[in-house]
């Protein structure tokens, strides 16, 4: 059965990410995360807000009463449209952007309204991601040598010919020590483990697997991007103080559940927008020109399964005086 064309909202949202990293690459470099954080966020917020629907942050900068800009229970959007669960990352990777390192992004995840888990207080889930030919073949609860062997087998090669992301934190230790005994090349990452995430679904980017506890709002925003890049990612909850853990326990959360991304986020209409801020290994960075700026960009749709890579030439002479955004002093 086939059905009449219909929107694409992930087009729409990739304004969004674009004018996060166009206001955020004013501060590559400069040390300061929080000016690159807060400058992104306001640029956001301002497209966001001509996209047509009736949308509500589920994952954002923080609670209301300490993040003044898109913070988990603000309305966006035009109002009118449909129903929708927003999860934002201005910046992803703001240590990346204050210091100038690659693959620092600004990422928006859509889907309709209650589709996308929501774990209130937890902060850190233990994930593993992979792309589409080993997608189904690999299991969060087996050993990364498992693992290693299972994308191995499904990309007919070899484990010493796989590269395997990690973050770089005590708490990955025995995965790094394990992928490394094993004899697979081991990328170790100081922030930012959504962009190599999406490399794993990504042709020609060299990354096979990413592995590790990160951030659970990361965990969930990639599951958005696999939903259209027919990737996969496994996560499950891995409170790192016994604070979080109780927090988490208190609202009900099952710390045990293994979750694919069909259960971080449900359903078929899901949409997924990020944009390079600083150069990376797939999205390029923000590049100034003579007369503008060149952004680089993925948007993804679950339910075609099309996505696409999207470079756009913003120019200065039209766009500043039209802008409600100020990308760049007149
Ligand atoms: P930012 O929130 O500063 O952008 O950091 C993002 C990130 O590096 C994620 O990519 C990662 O999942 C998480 O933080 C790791 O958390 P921690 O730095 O606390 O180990």
């Amino acid at each position: 059965m086939t059905t009449e064309p219909d929107r694409n909202v992930g087009l729409e949202l990739l304004r969004t990410t674009e004018a996060a990293a166009l206001a955020a690459a004013r501060w590559v470099g400069r040390g300061d995360k929080e000016a690159g954080d807060q400058a992104a966020v306001d640029a956001m917020r301002v497209l966001l807000a001509t996209v047509h629907m009736s949308g509500v942050i589920v994952i954002g900068e923080g609670e209301k009463d300490h993040a003044p800009m898109l913070y988990i229970g603000e309305a966006v959007g035009d109002g009118k449209g449909p129903e929708t669960d927003v999860a934002v990352d201005p910046v992803e990777g703001t240590n990346l952007l204050a210091k100038g390192l690659p693959n620092s992004i600004a990422i928006v995840g859509l889907a309709p309204r209650g589709a996308m888990a929501t774990f209130g207080p937890s902060f850190y889930m233990d994930k593993i991601a992979v792309g589409p030919e080993a997608a189904g073949k690999i299991d969060l609860d087996a050993p990364v040598t498992q693992n290693l062997e299972a994308v191995a087998a499904a990309k007919n090669g070899r484990v010493e010919e796989l590269t395997v992301v990690v973050l770089d934190r005590p708490r990955n230790e025995d995965k790094i020590e394990a992928a490394r005994q094993r004899g697979a090349r081991v990328r170790l990452i100081s922030d930012g483990d959504v962009a190599p995430s999406l490399m794993t679904a990504l042709p020609g980017t060299g990354i096979d697997m990413v592995v590790g506890i990160g951030g659970t709002p990361e965990g969930i925003l990639t599951a958005c991007a696999m939903h259209g890049l027919g990737g996969e990612i496994q996560g499950r909850l891995a409170p790192q103080s016994d604070k979080e853990k109780e927090h988490i326990e208190a609202e009900g959360i099952d710390l045990n559940r293994k979750l694919s991304h069909r259960e971080l986020v449900i359903g078929e209409d899901i949409f997924f927008a990020a944009t390079g801020i600083t150069q990376g290994d797939f999205l390029r960075g923000v590049e100034y020109t003579s007369d503008g700026v060149v952004t680089h960009s993925l948007v993804t749709r679950s339910r075609s399964g099309t996505w696409r890579v999207i470079e756009s030439h913003h120019r200065w002479e039209k766009l500043v005086p039209i802008s409600a955004v100020p990308y760049r002093a007149p």
